[in-house]
């Protein structure tokens, strides 16, 4: 099994991620989840993360709070995609499972030095701060990382909160151009696949159409999701962004894409958070991360629907 931190900010399309993930259970070891302040603010991403653990009947799952605002800039938040919960649509409850003491940058501290070296992926799909946080304060760590896992950036889709920047990387682009340059090995997910794996009828309906609990619930996350994408983008279909990190950790060959050099712009007001990605290999700088554009979505669909249906 691999064994997981997952880092979030649930977040409709990271609540289905998790629900996913716990639904691979078989494969995917996850050690805890790090929630980090980003399409809604720490207190209720916590909450959120605790809920769906719920849902899915696994509140002996560890869940960690950590950074509650990004390294340098002000936070920035998602409520309009979102809701003001993080989790517009969903069944709200207030999660019995306590959260965890121990503050999630030291969590992934403490994880990465007890394991093996080279045996934890982590996975984050929110602003990359708690993944900063714990390379400044533990640099040692870097080594002992077997690779990450992020959904994050954009080149060719320009970006979804400016027209050059996506979400998490442009929340907190010093903390993604910090962890782009920690030597770490680096698979990043950016809207130029995630909008390759969008809900249609029949997807949802894979879903909605499962005897369990979580199907149909995770069905109505996404028709909740998928509001606001009608609206931004005049047709049904939203992309699951944070799924296509779980998909890629459970069956890789599912995407494609290249080794490149990807560097963040930080200062600029105009294009904070933008990805110069040197596609063409122009610069000549080597490459720090394996940067994905394509996926047989409907093979992905499929292993979620598959994952979702072993949940209570
Ligand atoms: C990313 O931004 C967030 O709103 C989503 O959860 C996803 O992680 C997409 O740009
Ligand atoms: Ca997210």
């Amino acid at each position: 099994k691999l064994p997981v931190i997952f880092d979030t900010d649930p977040g409709l399309d990271d609540a289905i991620a998790l629900l996913f993930l716990l639904g691979a259970r078989d494969e995917i070891d996850l050690l805890g989840i790090t929630c980090v302040a980003g399409n809604v603010g720490i207190e209720a991403v916590s909450r959120n993360a605790r809920m769906v653990c719920e849902w899915a009947g696994r509140s002996d799952i560890k869940v960690y709070a950590g950074a509650e605002r990004p390294l340098i800039r002000h936070l920035v938040t998602a409520e309009r995609v979102h809701g003001k919960t993080g989790m517009e649509g969903a069944p709200m409850h207030e999660p019995a499972m306590p959260l965890q003491e121990a503050h999630a940058v030291d969590f992934i501290i403490d994880t990465l030095r007890r394991e093996p070296a080279g045996t934890v992926t982590l996975c984050p799909v929110g602003p990359l701060t708690n993944i900063a946080l714990a390379l400044l304060k533990a640099p040692d760590i870097a080594a002992r990382i077997k690779q990450i896992v992020l959904m994050g950036g954009a080149y060719f889709e320009g970006g979804n909160v400016t027209p050059s920047a996506e979400f998490n990387f442009y929340v907190d682009p010093h903390s993604a151009q910090q962890v782009l340059h920690a030597g770490i090995p680096l698979v990043m997910l950016p809207l130029d696949v995630t909008h390759k794996a969008c809900t249609s009828a029949s997807r949802v309906a894979a879903l909605s159409s499962l005897s369990n609990y979580c199907g149909p619930l995770a069905a109505s996350l996404l028709t909740s999701f998928e509001r606001h994408d009608v609206q931004k983008y005049g047709q049904m279909g939203a992309p699951l962004h944070d799924p296509c990190a779980i998909a890629w950790l459970l069956a890789p060959g599912l995407f494609s894409g290249r080794e490149v050099n990807i560097e963040v712009e930080t200062d600029s007001p105009l294009t904070q958070g933008h990805c110069a990605v040197d596609w063409w290999g122009t610069t000549g700088r080597s490459s720090n991360a394996l940067y994905l554009t394509e996926v047989d979505a409907d093979a992905m669909f499929g292993r979620m629907a598959q994952a979702i249906a072993k949940l209570p």
